[in-house]
């Protein structure tokens, strides 16, 4: 009906780096809109592929594996099954789910990049990296952190800044730190293979901000703009480590090809494993390839993997890039390492067989075009209010009513009142608006407007009222049922993208042969006479309970992280006898304490350190009353420099403990201890 310009789709979303489990982020950002999106395009009998894998390469499965103390194959094989049983669980349809360790991917990744190196299309460089001596790595991408030139933000990795989402050399960040020993890096000589990505800056420009002006979604579009017109730089496509993609080149031994190089490659390898047809989707422009991301991807297959497809030479490129932002949970952004995530295989431990009420909440809630936040009780008012009050009920009454008045089989239909025809005639203009709504990546949008079928229902059920005609007009109730039944099997074709599960069951419940779109706009295949049975609630209610316990085992890891942050304080380079002798500690006494005016955090004491009686200015008024600390013994320590704060003399500093939380405590001597002791 729509998009008749092309002949075929390639749809792929992001590989999901195989070092842990997926969680609710990645199914709202990627997976969930990829997947209406297919659904959709073969209800359209259209020829399409959805392709997705793993990506088991990069710094992030090594780090993984470092910490466990085991080999990253070992992290990639656990953890490619674990998210290959979710999706599947989740009725995300790929065609494909491969993996990037496959022998197909490590020879097409090489192929690749050989045929470029062969063309000329890399610039050969001996350049400074950054290097960690204790441990003999070179710190590229996550090896290293530091501060991004850009924004700010303290813990940018050496590829990509998470925070503004700026691509990244680790040479551009301030204050470098080694991941692997905390150390700060040395700059150490090292070849490697660029991509010119400057030279691509014109042929960008033409290709996305005068050509994809129109139909790429602003923020996708914006972050390309501000990129090109930042400059592009040559960016290193080869790295020394050994796991990934060896380097098919003399002379590279010990390297590898980015992870960013070879991942997206593997769209190109899982398509080959599935198909020996494979080029007619990747070569022909009359396919229509779309990569469903995440922001943090944009760069990457906006940018770098583009340039790469243009240079090879015989691939063609993205029609789209419907990149969404970011979910965040419960007001905090998501994060695997903190454990702050509603991972898939524990939400169905604890929601068995309710997939769709996690599809539908996520793409009501989806982050199309600003982050956006998922919490429980928002969950539970979706399920409860819309699902089970509007949609659910909507099926039920009308299963319920044709079982009670026609013994469970479609009625007859007699004449109609104008009601009908009006209700009928708005039932007609759904498929399309649907369909513009995806064809168009607007997922909430279309889902908005199933659910609006589904109140379309509701409201003539509820205005016909046949539970009170039945009596005197049994024929009346038929024709009211009849296009109450039609409603049904609409709502089940169309919110088969969306809730593949109950669509499913309506399907089943009603005896309807497998439908497409188009079907929906036709619905002359219910027939009276037919055979319904109602197999029970599509949804039911989820309990506060329920929500309660979702809501305290986020608690728990909010507890266990604030534990381990205090424990993580990083510990501070190695120190010798001396430097430690050189400080001059006593035991001493707080005689008086007064609140600085115009201070928050300062307090004013005069101290006895048992040499002399001294005035130190200490930072500790948030935590402490003046009154409550006179005649605490402290630790004072009394050679350091003098300082001047808010005018005052200070002299020395008492030593207080601080925890995770910042919270101030004292190191007192015990009482015993005279004034002047020395603290060693
Ligand atoms: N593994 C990457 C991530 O999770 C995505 C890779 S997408 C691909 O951010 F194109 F490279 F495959
Ligand atoms: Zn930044």
């Amino acid at each position: 009906m729509f998009m008749p310009e092309f002949k075929r789709f390639l749809i792929t979303s992001a590989l999901p780096y195989a070092n842990g489990p997926i969680h609710i982020g990645h199914l709202a950002g990627v997976y969930v809109p990829a997947d209406i999106y297919v659904r959709y395009l073969r209800m359209n009998d259209k020829d399409v592929l959805f392709i997705g894998g793993s990506d088991e390469h990069g710094v992030p499965i090594t780090i993984k594996a470092m910490r466990e103390g085991v080999s990253p194959q070992k992290i990639v094989d656990r953890y490619h099954e674990l998210i290959k049983k979710s999706f599947e669980e989740f009725g995300i349809s790929f065609d494909i789910y491969s993996r990037t360790s496959h022998k197909i991917h490590h020879e097409t990744a090489s192929a690749f990049f050989r045929k470029m190196y062969d063309n000329g299309q890399f610039i050969e460089k001996v350049s400074s990296q950054y290097y960690d001596e204790a441990t003999g790595h070179f710190l590229a991408d996550r090896y290293i952190t530091g501060t991004c030139p850009h924004c700010g933000y303290e813990n940018a990795y050496g590829d990509q800044c998470e925070k503004c989402g700026t691509s990244l050399n680790a040479t551009d960040l301030i204050n470098p730190k080694s991941v692997l020993s905390g150390n700060s890096p040395v700059l150490k000589e090292t070849r490697h293979w660029f991509l010119p990505l400057d030279q691509y800056e014109d042929w960008l420009r033409k290709w996305i901000l005068e050509g994809h002006k129109d139909d790429w979604k602003s923020n996708v579009y914006g972050q390309c703009k501000s990129w090109i017109d930042q400059g592009l730089q040559p960016r290193a496509v080869t790295r020394d480590l050994d796991w990934g993609v060896k380097v098919p080149v003399e002379g590279a031994d010990g390297k590898v090809l980015y992870v960013w190089f070879d991942a997206p490659i593997g769209y190109i390898s899982a398509t080959r494993e599935l198909t020996p047809d494979w080029e007619k989707y990747w070569k022909d422009p009359e396919t229509k390839l779309v990569h469903f991301i995440g922001k943090d991807n944009i760069v990457f297959h906006c940018i770098i993997f583009p340039c790469m497809l243009k240079a090879e030479g015989t691939y063609i490129l993205p029609d789209n890039v419907p990149a969404n932002e970011f979910l965040n949970l419960e007001n905090e952004k998501i994060s695997t390492s903190r454990n702050w995530a509603v991972w898939l295989n524990e939400y169905l431990e604890d929601f068995p067989g309710k997939q769709d009420v996690l599809r539908y909440v996520l793409t009501a809630n989806a982050p199309e075009t600003k982050d956006n936040d998922f919490t429980w009780k928002d969950f539970q008012a979706k399920n409860n209010n819309e699902l089970v009050a509007i949609f659910g009920n909507f099926i039920n009454r009308t299963l319920v009513l044709t079982q009670k008045f026609f013994d469970g089989k479609v009625p007859a239909c007699g004449d109609f009142l104008p009601v009908d025809l009006e209700t009928m005639e708005t039932m007609k203009g759904f498929p399309e608006k649907i369909s513009a709504s995806l064809e168009q990546y607007r997922f909430r949008e279309a889902l908005g407007e199933m659910m609006n079928l589904a109140r379309l229902g509701n409201k003539y059920l509820t205005d016909s009222e046949p539970w009170k005609i039945f009596k005197d007009q049994p024929d009346r109730v038929g024709t009211i049922l009849y296009i109450s039944l039609m409603i049904c099997a609409e709502l089940s074709i169309l919110s088969a993208p969306f809730l593949p599960f109950t669509a499913e069951k309506i399907r089943k419940m009603l005896n309807l042969p497998l439908l497409k779109w188009k079907d929906a706009s036709h619905p002359d295949w219910l027939k009276s006479g037919d055979e319904i049975h109602n197999s029970g609630l599509l949804f039911e209610k989820v309990e506060d309970s329920q929500i309660e316990a979702q809501i305290n085992k986020l608690m728990e890891t909010k507890k266990i992280n604030e534990k381990a942050a205090a424990k993580g304080i990083p510990l501070k380079p190695e120190i010798t006898f001396d430097d430690f002798s050189g400080m001059d500690i006593r035991s001493g006494t707080i005689l008086e304490a007064e609140k600085l005016p115009k201070t928050k955090k300062l307090l004013k004491l005069k101290i006895d350190t048992g040499i002399d009686v001294r005035t130190v200015v200490s930072g500790i008024a948030e935590f402490f009353e003046p009154a409550d600390i006179i005649g605490k013994k402290v630790s004072v320590l009394v050679n350091l420099a003098p300082r001047t704060l808010k005018g005052i003399e200070s002299k020395g500093m008492i030593l207080m403990a601080e925890n995770a939380d910042g919270k101030l405590f004292f190191v007192s001597p015990e009482t015993g201890a005279e004034n002047g002791s020395t603290i060693k």
